[in-house]
Order: C-alpha cells, then sequence, then structure tokens
C-alpha cells in the first residue's frame, strides 16, 4: 500500500495528495483512503501525471464506474467516455456556477479534469465548498430548502445539443436541493440552475429567481477554492457537495485543453 501524504490546499476545501502512481492498479485500502479524503476535503489535487487517454480512462476505477458524457460532439473519437474541455469551435467556458449532469437519475459523484495543455496564466477552475454554504444559511432556509425539488433535463437554453443526445438525456429527473453526502453523512446544497427548468410546485421564473438568489448569497470567497491549472494536474471533483465554474480570462491565441471523465454516483437523497 503505498504511504499518501495529504495537504490541505485551503481552509474550507482541497487538497493536493502525494505518493499515488495511478500506472500501477491502486489497491482496496488507497482506493478507500482517496474516496475517504474526497468526501472530507471535496477536491483533490495529484500533481505532475502524464497520460495517453488509455491511461487516464484507467484512472478512474480508483472512483468509480464511467460515465458516458452527453455533449456527445466533444468526446474523443476513438475514447467516448474522455470529453475535451477546449474552447474552440464553439465550445464556451462553463463559467456560471454548477454541478455536472444533474439531469441523470444518478448524477456523477465525481468529476476528473487532467489538464493536458494548459494557458501561461488565468483560465482557472473554482470550486465552491456546498457543505459549507448550506451550514452557512439562516435555519429557517435551511428547513424550507430540504422540502424542494428540482426539474432537471438537458440545457434547453443551449442550441448545441445535438438531437440524439437529446433524446437519450431528455428525461425530467427529479432531485431534491439539499443532499446528504452518502459517504460523509453532511448535507449540501445540490442543483444545476439551467438543467433545472424549474422548482417543483413554482412557476420557472421564480424558480430560477429564487436559484439564482441563492447562488449569489451562498458563495462567499471563503468557501472558494480556486485551481490554477499546472500541465498535469489531475483535478478531482466531488459532485455530491460542490459546484464548480471555468474562467474563461485566458489569452484565446494559448490552448486550454482539458479531459474529462465522470464517475458514477448514487441517486441523490
Ligand atoms: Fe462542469
Amino acid at each position: 500500500m503505498p504511504d499518501l501524504t495529504i495537504t490541505p490546499l485551503h481552509s474550507s476545501l482541497g487538497a493536493e495528495i502525494a505518493g499515488l502512481d495511478f500506472h500501477k492498479p491502486v489497491d482496496a485500502e488507497t482506493k478507500a483512503e482517496v474516496s475517504a479524503a474526497l468526501s472530507e476535503h471535496l477536491v483533490l489535487v495529484f500533481r505532475d501525471q502524464s497520460f495517453t487517454p488509455p491511461e487516464y480512462l484507467a484512472v478512474a476505477d480508483a472512483f468509480g464506474p464511467l460515465m458516458r458524457q452527453h455533449y456527445s460532439q466533444h468526446n474523443m473519437p476513438d475514447h467516448p467516455d474522455i470529453g475535451i474541455i477546449l474552447h474552440r469551435d464553439g465550445q464556451k467556458p462553463a463559467a456560471m456556477w454548477h454541478t455536472d449532469h444533474t439531469n441523470r437519475e444518478r448524477p456523477p459523484k465525481a468529476t476528473l479534469l487532467y489538464g493536458l495543455t494548459v494557458p501561461e496564466s488565468g483560465g482557472e477552475t473554482s470550486i465552491v465548498n456546498m457543505r459549507a454554504a448550506f451550514a452557512a444559511l439562516p435555519e429557517a432556509e435551511q428547513r424550507r430548502l430540504e422540502t424542494l425539488t428540482t426539474l432537471n433535463t438537458i440545457d434547453g437554453h443551449r442550441t448545441d445539443v445535438l438531437p440524439e443526445d437529446k433524446e437519450k438525456y431528455g428525461k425530467p429527473v427529479a432531485h431534491p436541493m439539499v443532499r446528504t453526502h452518502p459517504e460523509h453523512g453532511s448535507k449540501a446544497v445540490y442543483f444545476h440552475i439551467t438543467k433545472a427548468y424549474q422548482i417543483e410546485g413554482m412557476t420557472s421564473e421564480r424558480s430560477h429567481a429564487y436559484m439564482s438568489g441563492l447562488l449569489d448569497r451562498m458563495i462567499q470567497p471563503e468557501i472558494v477554492y480556486t485551481h490554477n491549472w499546472r500541465k498535469g494536474d489531475l483535478l478531482v471533483i466531488d459532485n455530491r457537495a460542490t459546484m464548480h465554474r471555468a474562467h474563461g480570462d485566458y489569452d484565446r491565441n494559448q490552448d486550454r485543453e482539458l479531459w474529462r471523465l465522470i464517475v458514477q454516483g448514487d441517486r441523490p437523497r
């Protein structure tokens, strides 16, 4: 069993892990240790990685079963479980706070991002601790949120959803707005403002105004970790208790290519 060193990166979330070689099979005890670190720190950073596509796909095994990503035009042709994040040819930075693939009954437990090519500066990824966000809300609002449910589908406002993806992933899915982390036991606010087309029992307009106001109130600098990419970084984000966003403010003459994997989670409850 490798000797892991876990170093927190921020007072609210994020830790760097050293001592794990993803080119060797990861034993069950190490997987459990990494999984506990993910539940606790919510974002893990592994530096100086180097993967071919098949090697990268094998990394997912340490975290969970792979899921197919639904903007299929961005999936790597020979390895379609890898989504390519490259802000070219109409692909825009996901600049708004969100959590991934909430239109699935069992949304991904974690998102993995591998920095293949990164710009000299800018183009960060920020992650916010939604467990801390929930804890900071007034108690009456916590209780109210616990009664609310979002109805989700693949982003209706986007014009780049392929008909076959809409067909496969467009079925409405309900999720609680507060979910309990299956490993950590803590509660976190959970929604994706554009995949949620409404909160049950509320008009779409009111739902979006409420969610937007919540984001403004909840997301405070002290609960946000901003990751400055270095080439070879592997970032693992726990989607069960965070939201994240991309920063698009970098020199677009430079490339920023991240490879994304998502791994299966539980049904939120
Ligand atoms: Fe995302």
